[in-house]
């Protein structure tokens, strides 16, 4: 076998906005060839940062249903051979969850602004006064999203207790929101770097690992590993699958991917498995991004995304070629800057858009399910990948602006240039891919 599909659901605007929604498109999701999906978080959160800024580990958002729900659509999933994911949030809570009021160590304080760390969202410092306790504490993000202080045995308990509840309940998988960020330097030392992608990092998932090794079908662990690829590989010790956000950040030429590509299979152990994405919650999408909405150019990208070895995530809509929506000024949701809106717009499923009423983005596109040439070619492809071997990936010679690579017995040759090009004796049309046996 070789990509393995994994299909990233954002439930808010995925299929009316809640969990039913997604059993409701179990059918969809099976004929197209996903083995697993991974929700974006689905616990009760005021949502300054959707869903990032979790209340209850325990629960589901009352606008996505319930847990009894989550329970159906995974039994549901199971009968079509789909596993679950869910996300998981362990670098910080909301500002209101109990733990903030009742379990104050659990956090990261100071007496004094300790550092000059800075907040992603707001670029100020990562540290806001808290009247009540006479200190400041720490977020990385906004300042209702305070960190976790993973230096405290107690927070450790308390997240492998999360992972038995959810596993338990037959979630086959996590992908881990900020992998890389949850552990801070102990002494707090100046400049951003002492605030993440620190060493001991590895250990939490180690034991994490424990926590999962208790289940007959071990689940999995996919890391949100934002960190150059260099440092990405140590992740890979602990964590089954490790997110390459250097493959996803560069521009859609064989000059930048295939170097990426080369040094991320030389560099994962033996045992691990590669990750490839275009497209998620937080980036302009692949359609937008890569193909500047040319559809050639978009197949040409699924086609490296499914036949490279290994894992490929699709975001809902990269199947159809979805670009980023456009999201007037005054509809904006999003509390980071530039706003992630774009990339989280609703899911056309027909060409009428009935089925969204009143959606919390505006549903503004040209594109849809029910009129989608592209969602057949991705069914296709995922098809005929899945037949491929598992082999490792082999770069063979080629002409300029064209990328072959050896997939065990077949030669995958995609054209990565807007003007025909010819390998081998066979012509390549603009953009064009082909799997070639033997
Ligand atoms: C991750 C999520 C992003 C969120 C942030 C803070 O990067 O993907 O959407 O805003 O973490 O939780």
């Amino acid at each position: 076998m070789c990509a393995s599909v994994v299909y990233q659901i954002y439930l808010r605007s995925f299929a009316g906005g809640d969990l039913a929604g997604v059993t409701s498109k179990l059918d969809y999701l099976s004929r197209l060839g996903v083995d697993r999906i991974s929700l974006s978080p689905v616990h009760p959160s005021p949502n300054v940062d959707w869903g990032y800024d979790v209340a209850d580990y325990y629960a589901v958002h009352p606008d996505y249903g319930t847990v009894d729900d989550l329970d159906e659509l995974i039994a549901a999933a199971r009968a079509h051979n789909i596993d679950v994911w869910l996300d998981l949030v362990p670098n910080h809570t909301s500002d209101q969850h109990p733990w903030f009021t009742e379990r104050p160590e659990f956090y990261v304080w100071s007496k004094t602004v300790p550092n000059d760390w800075t907040s992603i969202f707001t670029g100020k410092s990562a540290w806001t006064w808290h009247e009540g306790r006479q200190r400041y504490y720490l977020h990385q993000f906004a300042p209702q999203q305070p960190d976790l202080d993973w230096w405290n045995p107690g927070v450790r308990d308390e997240f492998d207790r999360i992972l038995r509840f959810w596993f338990d309940r037959g979630v086959r998988g996590f992908r881990i929101d900020v992998a890389h960020g949850i552990i801070k330097d102990k002494q707090l030392r100046n400049r951003v770097r002492y605030m993440r992608n620190r060493p001991e990092v590895h250990e939490v998932f180690a034991r994490w690992q424990v926590v999962a090794a208790e289940h007959d079908l071990k689940p999995m662990l996919m890391g949100e590993t934002y960190v150059p690829l260099d440092e990405m590989f140590a992740y890979a010790e602990h964590l089954d699958l490790v997110q390459n956000f250097d493959f996803l950040r560069a521009p859609f030429t064989v000059e930048a991917l295939r170097p990426i590509v080369e040094r991320t299979v030389a560099g994962l152990p033996a045992n691990r498995r590669p990750v490839w994405f275009g497209s998620n919650h937080d980036h302009s999408r692949m359609a937008t991004r890569w193909a500047q909405g040319d559809e050639r150019k978009h197949r040409a990208a699924l086609f490296l995304l499914l036949t490279l070895p290994g894992v490929a995530i699709l975001y809902q809509g990269d199947e159809i070629g979805l670009e980023d929506g456009l999201v007037p000024k005054d509809r904006i949701r999003d509390l980071a800057m530039p706003s992630r809106d774009p990339e989280r717009t609703p899911m056309p499923w027909t060409r009428s858009g009935g089925e969204w009423q009143d959606p919390w983005l505006p549903l503004d596109t040209t594109r849809n399910v029910e009129d989608s040439s592209i969602v057949g070619y991705t069914r296709d492809l995922i098809a005929q990948c899945k037949a491929l071997p598992p082999d490792r990936y082999e770069t063979l010679p080629s002409t300029e602006g064209v990328w072959a690579y050896r997939r065990g017995d077949a030669t995958c040759v995609l054209n990565m240039a807007a003007t025909s090009r010819s390998y081998g004796g066979l012509r390549l049309s603009p953009w064009e891919g082909r799997i070639l046996e033997g």
